[in-house]
């Protein structure tokens, strides 16, 4: 009976610690056999306890899980809108680094190095602001923002020390220097690239066209880079099924980032004043973008002031050459062409 009592204190402290209640309903069951139920009953008990444990904490993984697929997806839209944003022509400026995209407001702190600086010295910043003030003050010049110019817009296109001639130094030191700027003006039926004199710093007051180049060798500004991209955008626009199915899904038009493509172009432009044709070719966004071409290259003439009137004029691609993108897509849907399997050989990034 000793024994059986100690038993019975076992179970007993045992079903406490359980939290259960053991009753003994069935007075015929014997004390082993009862203790063989109870035994069995608790290793059920565990087995629940570790499928339920399992489960939690399948829940707590699929939840993390979730959340990290959330979280990926969340990153790649925001990468994605970035992208956008970062690769719109329209929202880029391509103004002098000093320049706050179309603001035109100082972005460098450029401080003079010294209380005598070297008459050679660039601009500093109080005196960009001054030569802009005065341009942008002159009703003749009509300046217009950079982020509000189009290619037809008079802008400011950069700005910088003139250094004075070495025999002038010295009525340098004493009279203030003299800034050169450049000036795109669109704005105007014969549109001209100006370089002119602006003097005297720090307070500039008139300002001499020093000398002028034609209008079609000038560097692309952003309201130009901004135009040649619409085109692009149609053209790849009316390509998108043959760019879908030959680049792995990469595209220009509409892409899904990471799987986006982009532009570079080249000088020089033409060989006379009266032309202005830039081939742009394709890479795709990847590190080193510009060891990725894909082989896509387009002509763009781009004369003028008028951008209604510039047109992609030829499409290279497979070492042919296509005058319009309606040849290209009639090429690729021939199944005889060959060009339906081309695809592009390398490695996606
Ligand atoms: C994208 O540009 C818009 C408007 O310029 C801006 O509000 C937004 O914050 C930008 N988004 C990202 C992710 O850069
Ligand atoms: C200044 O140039 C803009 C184009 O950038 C034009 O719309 C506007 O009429 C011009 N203003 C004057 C006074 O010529
Ligand atoms: C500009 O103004 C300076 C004096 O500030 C004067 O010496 C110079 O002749 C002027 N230049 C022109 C082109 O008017
Ligand atoms: C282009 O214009 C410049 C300046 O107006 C002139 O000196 C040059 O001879 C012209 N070049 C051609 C090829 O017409
Ligand atoms: C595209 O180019 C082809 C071949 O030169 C030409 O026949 C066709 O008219 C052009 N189509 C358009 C829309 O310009």
């Amino acid at each position: 009976m000793a024994k059986d009592g100690h038993s019975d204190d076992r179970s007993e402290t045992a079903s406490n610690s359980d939290g259960l209640k053991h009753t003994r309903q069935d007075p015929e069951l014997s004390e082993a056999e009862y203790i063989n139920r109870y035994r069995r009953a608790r290793r059920q008990l565990w087995v629940w306890r570790i499928v339920s444990y399992l489960l939690i904490a399948a829940v707590v993984a699929l939840a993390v899980a979730l959340g990290v697929i959330i979280k990926q997806k969340h990153t790649l839209e925001h990468d994605n809108v970035e992208f956008h944003n970062a690769t719109s022509y329209a929202e880029h400026n391509t103004c002098p680094d000093f320049l706050d995209p179309g603001q035109a407001t100082l972005q460098t702190n450029r401080k003079p190095s010294s209380d005598q600086p070297n008459i050679f010295e660039e601009l500093h910043t109080a005196e960009l602001a001054a030569v802009r003030d005065y341009l942008f003050s002159q009703a003749d010049l009509n300046l217009t923002r950079s982020d509000e110019a189009s290619v037809a817009s008079n802008v400011l296109y950069m700005m910088e020390l003139l250094p004075p001639p070495k025999a002038a130094a010295l009525a340098y030191l004493d009279s203030g220097g003299q800034a050169r700027a450049v000036l795109y003006l669109g704005y105007q039926e014969q549109p001209r690239v100006v370089e002119v004199t602006v003097g005297q710093l720090p307070n500039p007051t008139n300002y001499t066209i020093l000398r002028e180049i034609p209008w079609n060798t000038r560097p692309p500004n952003a309201a130009e880079y901004a135009s040649m991209d619409q085109l692009v955008q149609q053209a790849t626009a009316d390509l998108e099924q043959f760019m879908a199915a030959t680049f792995n899904g990469f595209r220009y038009y509409d892409c899904q980032f990471p799987r986006c493509l982009l532009w570079s172009d080249s000088t020089p432009r033409g060989v006379t004043n009266d032309s202005r044709q830039t081939w742009i070719w394709f890479m795709r966004l990847a590190e080193g973008f510009y060891l990725q071409p894909i082989g896509l290259e387009m002509l763009i003439s781009h004369p003028g002031n008028d951008p209604s009137t510039w047109a992609i004029t030829q499409i290279f691609y497979n070492g042919q050459v296509y005058q319009n993108t309606t040849q290209l897509n009639t090429a690729f849907a021939d199944t005889t062409s060959g060009l339906n399997r081309q695809q592009v050989m390398s490695p996606l990034p």
